[in-house]
């Protein structure tokens, strides 16, 4: 098995094509995408833009428009990006469509290397799982306004630190070494995890770590539209 890690959505993959392309944003994109189909989100669409979001929503009425902005509820959306949001209530058997500042252009920017899993530290587990007979796996960190994040990187070193001698790049080293960390205190001293513990979005730390048994994987549509439902 080789691990490739990208601690920034920035560099081209070495190769063209990954047995799976994992995206990390766990504050709070990728937590978010897990909590959605753990609660039975009938399926999660990523989208870059806010205006593609509202043009999706005038396509799909019964959809549920989520999403942040520095990191604060979009005005007009039906949900923000706080894992506390997505409950059975509010999500169960509908479509939600997603747009937030790192996560979804990230997602949409690697969706072409091959089969695109989410992850967070929520449900790193499941998805090592899953991936656990691939050869070739690639990890993109969203990483936070063009800045590595701790928070992601130390994701990335978990799930690495579940797999006995896989070959590995440098970004995929670097992340493994930072696997034995408390993660309350790599979310505590991240800078979006500081950011958010000032804005009273604290309680989305705890949030991220409660575990997920869920492996949201990228589909199609029959529109050719991309979006996350569980494990297939
Ligand atoms: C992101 O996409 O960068 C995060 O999800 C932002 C957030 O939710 O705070």
């Amino acid at each position: 098995m080789r691990i490739e890690a990208l601690l920034l959505p920035l560099q081209k993959p070495v190769l063209d094509s990954y047995d799976a392309v994992i995206v990390i944003d766990t504050l709070r994109a990728t937590t978010v995408i897990a909590k959605a189909i753990e609660v039975g989100a009938m399926g999660v669409y990523p989208v870059r833009s806010i205006e593609e979001a509202q043009k999706f929503k005038t396509f799909v009425p019964s959809s549920v428009l989520a999403g942040e902005r520095r990191s604060f509820k979009i005005d007009g959306f039906d949900l923000g990006n706080s894992p506390f949001e997505f409950t059975r209530e509010t999500v169960s058997g509908r479509n939600v469509i997603l747009t937030t500042t790192n996560g979804t252009k990230t997602i949409k920017n690697f969706e072409k290397y091959g089969r695109l899993i989410a992850m967070s530290l929520s449900n790193l587990k499941a998805v090592a799982n899953y991936s656990k007979a691939f050869e070739n796996v690639l990890i993109v960190c969203a990483g936070s306004h063009g800045e590595v994040s701790l928070e992601d990187t130390y994701t990335a070193g978990k799930y690495i630190s579940l797999f006995s001698m896989p070959a590995l790049n440098d970004g995929a080293v670097v992340a493994l070494k930072m696997a034995d960390e408390d993660p309350m205190r790599i979310l505590k001293s991240a800078h979006h995890g500081r950011y958010l513990s000032e804005n009273e979005m604290n309680g989305d730390l705890e949030a991220s770590l409660i575990e997920k048994n869920v492996v949201p994987v990228l589909k199609e549509d029959s529109m050719n539209l991309k979006f996350f439902g569980g494990a297939k």
